[in-house]
């Protein structure tokens, strides 16, 4: 059953052991993230981004801890959130011998949208995301960049409530990423939540809130501007690259 509460995202101590791996990837996350916020994940490879990103969509089972989301106990309710969610993974899950549009129809089919569902919501994504001329091409024949587009449109053909951009503008050129960012706060007037991973440190100055995660742990967070007061930085690189110093890049 959901539970009321102000924030759509809640973790508790949340803890990730993979069975292979001899560290804790995740490591008592606690992280608390409101309707209408676009959050920033930032840190060094490795520091477990994707792991929690991954326990929070319901993908992966967490070792221990609590997860909530839209006041859903997570995993137990994955099936009625994902819903909900929309996620763009770090490794774009596209099929290459699928055409871009079909790509997209798979997951509306996945989500139960009718064909009269998809039409309009899948135009208006083309346009968005500037791919109306490569509606028919086959996803392996698609640039780095429009394969990256083609898992975005993905994410959101179902009008999620919830999105999970995991290192979702790599590749993006910095026209397209500046026009993204303007759709990421008209998603935001619409009360979505958009939860990003990025390594480009201005686009986490351009979120609501940054969380820097350390060895599976968050370490800092904040609004750019609190972390940049807080830490007598200019910028939020400095901070990463401060607070991240001695953390072995392990890719
Ligand atoms: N499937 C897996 N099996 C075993 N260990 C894993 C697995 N996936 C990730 N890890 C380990 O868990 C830790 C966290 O990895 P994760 O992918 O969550 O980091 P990340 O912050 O997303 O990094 P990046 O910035 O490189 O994407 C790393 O030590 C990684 O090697
Ligand atoms: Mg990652």
């Amino acid at each position: 059953m959901a539970i009321e509460s102000e924030y759509v995202i809640e973790t508790q101590d949340l803890v990730k052991i993979y069975k292979t791996g001899k560290v804790k990837a995740v490591d008592g996350l606690n992280l608390k993230i409101k309707k209408g916020e676009i959050y920033a994940l930032i840190g060094a490879n490795g520091s477990g981004k994707t792991t929690s990103l991954n326990m929070i969509s319901g993908a992966l089972f967490p070792t221990s801890g609590n997860i909530r989301v839209l006041g859903y106990n997570v995993p137990k309710h994955r099936r009625i959130i994902s819903n909900y969610i929309g996620i763009a993974p770090q490794d774009y899950s596209i099929f290459y011998d699928l055409s871009l549009e079909e790509n997209v129809r798979f997951f509306s089919r996945i989500y139960g949208m009718t064909k009269a569902e998809f039409e309009p919501r899948f135009n208006e994504l083309l346009n968005i995301l500037r791919l109306e001329e490569k509606r028919k091409a086959l996803a392996k024949n698609l640039s780095g960049g429009m394969k990256r587009r083609t898992s975005i449109a993905c994410a959101l053909i179902h009008n999620p409530r919830i999105v999970f951009f995991d290192e979702a503008t790599v590749g993006i050129d910095p026209v397209l990423r500046t026009f993204f960012w303007k759709y990421f706060h008209s998603l935001k007037e619409d009360g979505i939540t958009l939860v990003i991973t990025s390594h480009v440190m201005d686009e986490a100055e351009r979120a609501d809130r940054i969380g820097l995660m350390r060895g599976g742990k968050l370490i800092a967070e904040g609004t750019p501007s609190e972390l940049r007061n807080k830490h007598n930085a200019d910028s939020i690189e400095e901070i990463f690259i401060k607070l991240s110093e001695g953390v072995i890049i392990d890719e």
